[in-house]
């Protein structure tokens, strides 16, 4: 009986404590960030669980400054910084128009009551311009090489961003270092040269958050920049002519590759990358072709071997003549026998 009672007792106190935290007000709807251009319009919204009054404060390295407490703003912010309703409410709806650099901070919100008190902080990112590249390299790149690829953006106050140098539209994995100073951001790649970067366009491209990860502005830097690279000979491969008789090298590099055909013995044949087959060949030959190029004075080189034969004569209609010859022979033997 004595249990039952105290059993009763818990219970209610805890309906209480759940009643009390439902009475006790607080901030269910408030930005964790903001953004907005220099001169446009800034708004931030509220939603209370009941009515009550609001109170603004601008967070600055650990100094607090009153911006807003219902119905009043500050000095400050009293002729540029609005606020609808004016009165006590349980939605605030705050408008800067012309927003500038100066408005570009961490806002802390904070509502109380009698019995309980809630806070929560937005973060306000005010950009200008566009997004500019700055450096690129103007020289030709050697293949495994590092080059610096930097970008500028003009942006103030809190914000949380993503910096990507971009091929085409490949993002280009690299090192990245971000520096803020005084509204200007300063985006450092640091990047691997590789052969397939040769001739492409590379531009930067910028994440700015709002709020949420799949909610941001995008910024690209205009007039993509080309970039140039040394690489390596690679890729041979040999085709093959047959029509012709010949045989066709092929092989990328910057500088363009050149070719060395060889015989067998060594002796080398043609230095063009079509080699075409001699009468005096005949038979089943090896022929090997190696495609060269030099970067940073080294000489790079590349070898691929096929075989080939060319038929006695170099016509296919002859061969066809040879044949129908050949089975007569052959008839005639027969018949002989
Ligand atoms: C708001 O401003 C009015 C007029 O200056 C003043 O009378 C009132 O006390 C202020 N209210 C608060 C909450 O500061
Ligand atoms: C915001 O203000 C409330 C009330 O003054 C305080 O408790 C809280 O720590 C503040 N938040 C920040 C991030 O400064
Ligand atoms: C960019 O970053 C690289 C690598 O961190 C560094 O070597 C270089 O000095 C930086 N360049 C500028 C202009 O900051
Ligand atoms: C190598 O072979 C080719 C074709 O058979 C011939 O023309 C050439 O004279 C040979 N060279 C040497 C050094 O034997």
């Amino acid at each position: 009986m004595d249990r039952n009672i105290n059993k009763k007792v818990i219970y209610i106190f805890s309906m209480l404590n759940i009643v009390t935290q439902i009475s006790g007000v607080q901030i269910y709807q408030a930005p964790s960030r903001v953004v907005a251009k220099l001169g446009e319009t800034l708004n931030i919204r509220y939603g209370l669980s009941k009515i009550n009054g609001i109170q603004l404060e601008r967070l600055y390295s650990d100094v607090n400054q009153l911006i807003y407490k219902t119905p009043n703003f500050t000095d400050y912010y009293k002729n540029r910084w609005q606020v609808t309703p004016s009165g006590e409410s349980s939605t605030y709806l705050f408008t800067v128009n012309n927003v500038k650099k100066i408005d570009g901070f961490i806002i802390n919100a904070t509502v109380t009551d009698d019995n309980s008190a809630d806070s929560k902080t937005t973060a306000i990112a005010l950009y200008d311009s566009d997004l500019r590249i700055v450096k690129y390299p103007l020289t030709v790149q050697v293949e495994d090489e590092k080059f610096d690829f930097i970008c500028e953006f003009n942006l103030w106050g809190s914000s949380s961003i993503n910096f990507e140098v971009m091929m085409k539209d490949r993002q280009i994995s690299s090192f990245s270092t971000i520096t803020y100073t005084d509204g200007l951001i300063t985006l450092n790649s640091s990047i691997i040269a590789t052969w397939d970067m040769n001739n492409e366009a590379f531009y930067c491209q910028l994440k700015l958050y709002k709020d949420g990860n799949d909610n941001f502005l995008l910024f690209k830097s205009k007039n993509p920049v080309k970039i140039k690279v040394e690489y390596k000979v690679r890729d041979i491969n040999i085709a093959k002519d047959i029509k012709k008789d010949e045989l066709i090298c092929s092989a990328i590099g910057n500088p363009i590759p050149k070719y060395e055909w060889r015989m067998k013995n060594g002796t080398i044949v043609s230095t063009d990358s079509k080699l075409v087959i001699k009468d005096e060949w005949q038979g089943k030959n090896d022929y090997e072709c190696t495609a060269w190029n030099i970067v940073k004075e080294k000489r790079n080189t590349l070898t691929k071997t096929v075989s080939y034969s060319k038929s006695t004569s170099g016509s296919s209609k002859t061969n066809e003549i040879n044949l129908v010859i050949f089975y007569l022979i052959i008839l005639l033997s027969v018949i002989s026998v």
